[in-house]
């Protein structure tokens, strides 16, 4: 299950962004990056405040940043599980992992557990083919990830209260 969006985002942080850049051309990217560093994302009203600011339209910065992966149209979790499904690790069983995950935490990949601790992601070859299956956790790199040694790490690294008993989220 996807977290709720939070509507009430204080957006005074951004004032220092747009300071910044006043009077830039070709400032939008950075202001996105910037913003993203602020949030961990980039909420609705953040974008709809920098097309204001930046005298754009809302669809022009919506679309710059659907087109970019570095950016994120939706809460991410304090931890981030990435796992790897180019050829090689799908091969080696990145859909067990996938699989694992969903029903450890009830949710689909693409979705962050509903108290906002873990997001997981699906990533295409990170150039570590060796070691397919690959997952990163964080910044932590897992080479030939088995299903269980996941779960382990993940119940380890998550909170507690994310941890899940008979395969109920609690
Ligand atoms: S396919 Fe996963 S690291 Fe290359």
């Amino acid at each position: 299950m996807a977290i709720a969006l939070d509507d009430h985002i204080d957006l005074s942080p951004m004032e220092e962004i747009f300071e910044a850049f006043q009077g830039q051309q070709g400032a939008l990217i950075p202001i996105l990056q910037k913003t993203q560093a602020i949030y961990g994302w980039l909420p609705p009203q953040s974008l709809e405040l920098i097309a204001h600011r930046l005298n754009l339209s809302t669809s022009k910065v919506y679309g710059v940043a659907t087109f970019y992966a570095q950016f994120y149209l939706k809460p991410r979790g304090r931890h981030v599980l990435k796992l790897c499904d180019g050829t090689a690790c799908h091969v080696k069983g990145t859909p067990i992992l996938a699989t694992a995950v969903e029903e450890e935490y009830h949710i689909r990949v693409g979705e962050t557990t509903e108290d906002g601790e873990l997001t997981v992601e699906i990533v295409y070859c990170i150039g570590s083919c060796a070691l397919a299956p690959v997952a990163i956790l964080d910044d932590e790199v897992m080479g030939r990830v088995k299903q269980d040694k996941l779960i382990r790490t993940l119940r380890r690294k998550l909170s507690p209260a994310t941890k899940t008993t008979q395969g109920k989220t609690t």
